[in-house]
């Protein structure tokens, strides 16, 4: 694995090997000294274009606990504001000594597009409505923790699929894991076409509810669009929300996920996102652990390719 740029390129064989490696980094994570010298000397840059709380501090959260240094690049007080291009820009990260760069951007493909102008390894950390594929890691992970594995689970993504990202990634990853995905979302906020995806598709939230074992709710993403496709927010709260009355119709031990930011009161009721049960900041703990892994492997230890 060179970089890491989209849950598809990964084997079922590469993705248990990096949520192995992360269980290990969980267990460093809670130690008295939380840190070990694995990436001691190396530089890891994030390039963040869009807005970001989680992905960006957990990958900086990473480095430092692998004793990496860590460089933050901000757009809006850079020379992009002076009409300098993404190439100059990430060349120039580089050329600065970055050994490996963390890019999210809003194009699609842009990741990639970096990872073909530079020498060192690039994670995309989100690219438009496309990809997230350390999302879907740190999903995968909280989930294999949580049940011991993943094979035969059922598992709903619901909302706004159109717009996201981490609908597609965490579908491609829990699949290819052996979990059962169905997209649950009213025919507007679901993709042109779901061909491709390897998925079931429903309308209704009620019908699924009974039967899965995680519910992954989706943030609509009003800069995207997603709330203009459907009536209004109550309605979307009648049909898609996940208010306390359908939490308790879930079935003993299914959980709750979101990948944050949350808005509540739409896609989450307030009681569901604060309940104990509620997976939410168990995913953003998993985070750390998982890109330590995901550091670890391009940076530092894989042999297997
Ligand atoms: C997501 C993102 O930016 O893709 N957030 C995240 O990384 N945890 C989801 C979202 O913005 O809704």
């Amino acid at each position: 694995m060179r970089h890491l740029l989209d849950i598809a390129d990964l084997s079922r064989a590469q993705l248990e090997g990096i949520l192995d490696d992360a269980d290990g980094f969980v267990e460093v994570l809670g130690r008295p000294i939380p840190k070990v010298p694995a990436l001691r000397g190396k530089t890891v840059t994030t390039a963040f274009f869009e807005p970001s709380t989680r992905t960006r501090l957990s990958f900086e959260r990473a480095a430092k606990a692998l004793s990496a240094d860590t460089m933050t690049f901000a757009p809006g007080t850079s020379s992009l504001s002076k009409g300098e291009s993404l190439k100059d820009t990430v060349l120039t990260l580089q050329a600065m000594g970055t050994d490996l760069m963390i890019i999210r951007h809003q194009a699609v493909g842009a990741a990639r597009r970096v990872s073909e102008w530079l020498s060192v390894p690039v994670v995309n950390g989100g690219d438009g409505a496309h990809q997230h594929p350390t999302q879907a890691l740190l999903d995968t992970l909280t989930v294999r923790r949580r049940f011991g594995h993943i094979e035969g689970l059922r598992v709903a993504i619901v909302g706004d699929i159109r717009h996201s990202r981490v609908a597609r990634s965490d579908s491609q990853a829990f699949s290819t894991l052996g979990a059962h995905v169905t997209l649950v979302a009213p025919r507007t906020l679901l993709p042109v076409t779901t061909r491709d995806w390897p998925v079931e598709v429903s309308a209704s939230l009620d019908k699924v509810l009974p039967d899965v074992d995680v519910v992954y709710l989706l943030r609509v993403q009003t800069e995207r669009g997603g709330a203009s496709v459907f009536p209004s927010l109550p309605e979307y709260v009648s049909r898609f929300g996940m208010t306390r009355e359908r939490r308790a119709r879930l079935k003993a031990g299914a959980v709750v996920m979101h990948p944050g930011p949350m808005n509540r009161g739409v896609e989450i009721a307030d009681e569901v996102a604060d309940d104990p049960d509620a997976l939410v900041l168990e995913q953003v703990s998993m985070g750390v652990a998982v890109r330590m892994a995901v550091l670890f492997r391009l940076l530092g230890g894989e042999i297997d390719g």
